[in-house]
């Protein structure tokens, strides 16, 4: 199953990420790419939070992102910045380019999206020229397989005020699977203003 990020999940996904890291994949994406000099692409790309900032030190990065929501905030956020960047719409499992890339970006666990990550792994490498470099980061879900986080309980995730002094809250419940080593999340978002805005997603990340 796909899993784009849509409605409040997605206008809300760039505050709570800069409230608990402000972009620090930046740079360490930016390290990557000089190994790997030529056409790059982003996978699961979001509205260009990490992608845009590579954009503006020079960098040739596309980004590829499923979800339409993602990509209309994307495209308001590049206007102001004066950039013109090219964002593919498609699934990471299955969308193929005109070109071949010398680098792929995966960053913020976007790999463990995939239905199988091994058939998205394959597919992304036909996605690269030769000698081409993937950059990759996972996730390991310690705070829910040490049960620091109630399993099949509520809780409250992320908390964010906007700079319009609007209050998102995401509260989470989530159950483990082990023997798929899938942790399945429910997600509920919030965000206050007239009229008060709900939201609700579901989304299995692998381990
Ligand atoms: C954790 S977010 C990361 C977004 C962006 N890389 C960032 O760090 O801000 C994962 C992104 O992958 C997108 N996504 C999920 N499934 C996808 C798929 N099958 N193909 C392409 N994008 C997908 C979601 O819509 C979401 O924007």
């Amino acid at each position: 199953m796909s899993q784009p990020y849509l409605s409040l999940e997605a206008e809300l996904h760039d505050a709570f990420w800069e409230a608990e890291d402000g972009g620090s994949e930046v740079e360490l994406m930016a390290s990557f790419l000089e190994k790997f000099p030529g056409p790059s692409l982003e996978i699961g790309a979001g509205s260009g939070r990490l992608m845009y900032p590579l954009l503006q030190k020079g960098f040739e990065v596309e980004g590829l992102e499923l979800s339409r929501d993602m990509l209309d905030l994307g495209a308001r956020r590049a206007e102001p910045l004066g950039i013109r960047p090219i964002m593919h719409q498609g699934d990471m499992t299955k969308w193929r380019g005109p070109r071949k890339y010398a680098a792929l970006l995966a960053p913020a666990f976007t790999l463990q999206l995939a239905p199988d990550p091994a058939v998205a792994l394959r597919h992304w490498h036909s996605l690269l020229e030769n000698q081409g470099g993937l950059y990759l980061t996972v996730f390991m879900p310690y705070a829910e397989l040490l049960g620091d986080l109630p399993e099949n309980e509520w809780y409250d995730d992320h908390f964010v005020t906007l700079p319009d002094g609007r209050e998102g809250l995401l509260e989470t419940r989530h159950r483990l699977d082990h023997e798929r080593q899938i942790v399945e999340r429910e997600h509920r978002y919030s965000l206050s203003g007239e009229p008060p805005l709900t939201h609700l997603s579901r989304q299995s990340v692998r381990w």
